[in-house]
């Protein structure tokens, strides 16, 4: 038998306050429990960058064997992540981006792509006219200034949707639900909002239902998670006209590190492709969820009935041992 060896990998998680963040860690750990021999520890910034900076310190600290980051902010981040690869630390960064190359590799989605698809869809949806609000994350962060990018890129080639005003949100409906009554009445032409994720466009469209709009605005927003609060039963129960995916990359996250650690060929930038989720395709995206995680169950009650034979295994194995020695 070979034996394996314990290495140490450190996550440093930009938050861990939403779903979809806890769905990027349910991956992660379905991915883990096929190497015991790893530990794991996830460090949680609560959306400080300080604090991020923090943490990914401790981990070089204690010395983990390989890190995995999901920057808060890409400028602040990125000085500390350069010094650990500069160490030798393999550097795996997940969803946010640092300014540098100077990293092992990216698990994540085209954020650029995004935009662009969204505001290609947006466009053929308003058939090529049309007002459109935009409500973005934080454009430090990489994926909030590459969906805008790729926005404005889309529309560039329909001179007749335009885009009128923008809401700088921080990823939460809290922030939406303050700024956006103000906007949308200094706004009346406004036809569709986009926004930079599901949660923000939740907001949105309890405000426009407000403001009697719900019918008249249609709203596009970015995550696309499964579940009764996710992004997908949001399209179905018409909250939204689309959704753009955009996987976690949990699972993916740790096959990277995997390959990494083992020193096996691995790619230094890993997309995880998106696609428009619509009225047209929402109900087929629900039950290929719904399947996948009874058989992500039906996968842990093996694991767990494995594991009573290897207990019962070893205590045949004592009882036998203890038999020989009488
Ligand atoms: C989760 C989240 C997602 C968004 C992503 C961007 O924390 O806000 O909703 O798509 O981060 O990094």
């Amino acid at each position: 038998t070979t034996v394996r060896k314990a290495y140490r990998i450190g996550f440093s998680q930009c938050t861990n306050g939403d779903a979809w963040r806890l769905a990027m860690l349910a991956g992660m750990q379905k991915e883990l429990s096929f190497y015991p021999e790893v530990t794991f520890r996830m460090k949680d910034a609560r959306n400080s960058s300080a604090v991020q900076q923090q943490q990914i310190k401790e981990f070089l600290r204690e010395g983990v064997d390989l890190l995995i980051v999901s920057p808060n902010e890409a400028e602040p981040i990125t000085p500390i992540v350069e010094e650990a690869f500069n160490r030798g630390i393999p550097v795996v960064i997940l969803d946010r981006r640092t300014t540098s190359k100077l990293y092992t590799a990216y698990v994540g989605g085209n954020n650029t792509e995004v935009g662009r698809i969204a505001g290609n869809y947006i466009s053929s949806l308003l058939g090529g006219r049309g007002n459109v609000l935009e409500v973005l994350g934080p454009i430090g962060a990489s994926p909030a200034l590459d969906r805008h990018q790729g926005l404005t890129q889309a529309l560039a080639a329909h001179p007749g949707v335009r885009l009128v005003a923008q809401v700088h949100g921080n990823w939460e409906r809290p922030s939406v639900i303050r700024q956006l009554p103000a906007v949308l009445r200094a706004h009346p032409e406004v036809d569709l909002i986009f926004a930079h994720n599901d949660r923000m466009a939740l907001g949105a469209y309890q405000i426009c239902k407000q403001q009697g709009l719900s019918r008249r605005v249609r709203i596009v927003g970015v995550d696309g998670l499964p579940g009764t609060q996710g992004g997908i039963q949001f399209v179905q129960d018409g909250i939204l006209t689309a959704t753009m995916l955009y996987s976690p990359g949990g699972e993916e996250a740790i096959r990277t590190a995997m390959k990494i650690l083992h020193r096996q060929p691995y790619d230094k930038e890993n997309l995880l492709s998106t696609m428009v989720i619509d009225s047209t395709n929402a109900p087929t995206m629900k039950l290929q969820a719904e399947k996948l995680r009874s058989q992500q169950q039906d996968i842990q009650r093996q694991q767990q009935l494995l594991q009573r034979q290897r207990d019962t295994y070893a205590n045949q194995q004592t009882v036998r041992y203890v038999l020989l020695a009488a």
